[in-house]
């Protein structure tokens, strides 16, 4: 992803927000690349480069903290990724049932890889952007308003399509 793309994305709000929370504090850089990682499901050098911009932390130790976790990680792990919300609003919409439709059909458990390696589904808190409820990321675009049948159309769809980054 470059750098343009990334101040684009969408899940960007939802690190920016954990950021102003805590006033761009460098203290704050856990919280911040646990929420980077969350968004997006991986650290890519892109994100790694903004949130030491924003925390104004030296990109070393950036990646020092990153790579001491080991829950971060550096690659995307599936060819594709789905990002389920389960923030409240979402959560109350039926994100549940979205996430299970997922597993069952897909047969990966949350957090997980497919075995052929086409998708990663993972979870998320609130992504900022409850009136769209429930809401999913799917390769970076969000889609609004799902329910578990389309939800498992959509994705497919988007798994039998080639990334181009
Ligand atoms: S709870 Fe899902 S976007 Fe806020």
């Amino acid at each position: 992803m470059s750098a343009s793309a990334l101040t684009t994305d969408p899940r960007l709000k939802l690190v920016d927000r954990t950021i102003k929370k805590f006033d761009a504090r460098g203290d704050a850089l856990l919280e911040v690349l646990n929420t980077a990682q969350e968004a997006f499901g991986y650290l890519s050098p892109e994100l790694i480069h903004y949130v030491s911009h924003e925390l104004r932390v030296p990109i070393a130790r950036v990646y020092g903290v990153a790579t001491f976790y080991h829950l971060f990680t550096f690659k995307p792990k599936g060819e594709h990724t789905c990002i389920v919300c389960l923030g409240t609003a979402c959560y109350v919409k039926g994100a549940g049932d979205i996430v299970a439709a997922l597993e069952r059909d897909f047969e990966v458990k949350s957090g997980g890889t497919t075995q052929d390696g086409k998708l990663s589904l993972t979870t998320a808190r609130c992504l900022g952007s409850c009136g769209l409820a429930p809401m999913i990321v799917v390769d970076g675009t969000v889609l609004a308003r799902n329910e578990p049948a389309a939800t498992v159309e959509r994705v497919r769809a988007a798994t039998t399509t080639k990334v181009v980054s």
